[in-house]
């Protein structure tokens, strides 16, 4: 199905933000792009295909919110600063980035008439509970400052819903990679950082033992869960995981980028473990499936070969 309304993508200078507005381009979408630089870049808005409107500013700023809002029927809230470890570091400025930003961006959404709001949410919300998968329905267990304040957005994405009418959909993301990841950053993404490293002949970093296993899910996934909570008529006011589905150590996953690059005399240099990280991490994306069709198009080893192809043709490759 194509789409005929205006769409505001917060983030869209970011990682997550910027793969989805060009999809929406793609579809014929009207896209407005909200993002203050903070951890996202001209370079991944450059990148995009296709004509759309660009302001630049901080979602805690009403009146650029009330620009950026005009004739939106559709919001795709991915703006957050997104790291355990920087959240642990400075847990005001997540705040502000996740609960305050969030919280005036529905407020001004409900006001300005917009029909539905998708929320970036993250697992992080399940902690380090033992059962695995993870579904929907466990208690959340926020171990750090970060995984609070995502939830806190997904609370009151669900009170915007059930007391305001405002279509919210919550999709819990699940260690996303893919082009446009930054992995410059010591809070980037672990498998950025890794293709980065062995790309560049440095020892890829591991902070702990390397047995935490993660459920890491291709961009082009995640994408897709979003164009489908945006169309769906079932499932409003819900969380649901959006996710591989499958979960690998960052040791095994090592092993496989070593493979696909060629790099296999590369071994990690380890160090202690990081506050906040959980242990392991699964989704199940049954709900998803359920409510929104959503199906796991690309595999991990075809994303990650997509993301290393990428990353040849970029400005990391070059610097
Ligand atoms: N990448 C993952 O694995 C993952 C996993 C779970 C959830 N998420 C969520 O997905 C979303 C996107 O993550 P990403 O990986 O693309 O991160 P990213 O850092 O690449 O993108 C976030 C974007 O938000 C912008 N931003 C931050 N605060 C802002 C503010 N106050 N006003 C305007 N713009 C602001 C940043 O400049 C950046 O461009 C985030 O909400 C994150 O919490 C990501």
């Amino acid at each position: 199905m194509a789409f005929t309304e205006k769409v505001l993508v917060t983030g869209g200078a970011g990682f997550i933000g910027s793969n989805i507005a060009d999809e929406l381009i793609k579809q014929g979408a009207k896209v407005s792009i909200i993002d203050n630089f903070a951890t996202g870049f001209r370079e991944n808005l450059d990148e995009i295909s296709g004509d759309f409107e660009f302001i630049e500013g901080d979602l805690n700023d009403d009146g650029v919110l009330k620009t950026a809002l005009e004739n939106v029927s559709i919001v795709f809230h991915q703006a957050a600063l997104p790291s355990v470890p920087r959240s642990v570091a400075n847990p005001e400025e997540t705040h502000q980035a996740c609960v305050n930003a969030t919280f005036n961006l529905l407020c001004k959404a409900r006001e300005q008439g917009v029909r539905r709001f998708i929320y970036a949410a993250s697992s992080s919300a399940y902690g380090d509970q033992e059962s695995l998968p993870k579904l929907e329905s466990m208690s959340p267990d926020p171990l750090s400052p970060y995984a609070a304040a995502k939830l806190m957005g997904e609370y009151y994405c669900r009170v915007f819903y059930s007391v305001y009418g405002l279509e919210t959909i919550c999709l819990r993301y699940f260690n996303v990679f893919g082009p446009r990841q930054n992995p410059s950053s010591m809070y980037s993404g672990v498998i950025s950082r890794f293709i980065d490293a062995l790309m560049s002949g440095t020892k890829p970093q591991i902070y702990g033992d390397g047995e935490q296993s993660r459920d890491f899910t291709y961009i082009a996934n995640v994408v897709n869960a979003n164009l489908r909570a945006a169309q769906t008529s079932d499932g409003i006011g819900l969380v649901m995981n959006a996710a591989n589905g499958e979960r690998i150590s960052l040791n095994q996953l090592l092993e496989v980028l070593k493979d696909i690059t060629g790099k296999t005399d590369v071994t990690a240099e380890y160090h202690d473990a990081r506050k906040g990280d959980v242990k392991h991490s699964q989704a199940s994306n049954e709900l998803a499936k359920r409510y929104l069709d959503y199906e796991n198009l690309i595999g991990l080893e075809e994303g990650l070969r997509r993301t290393i192809d990428w990353w040849k043709n970029s400005r990391f490759a070059n610097k």
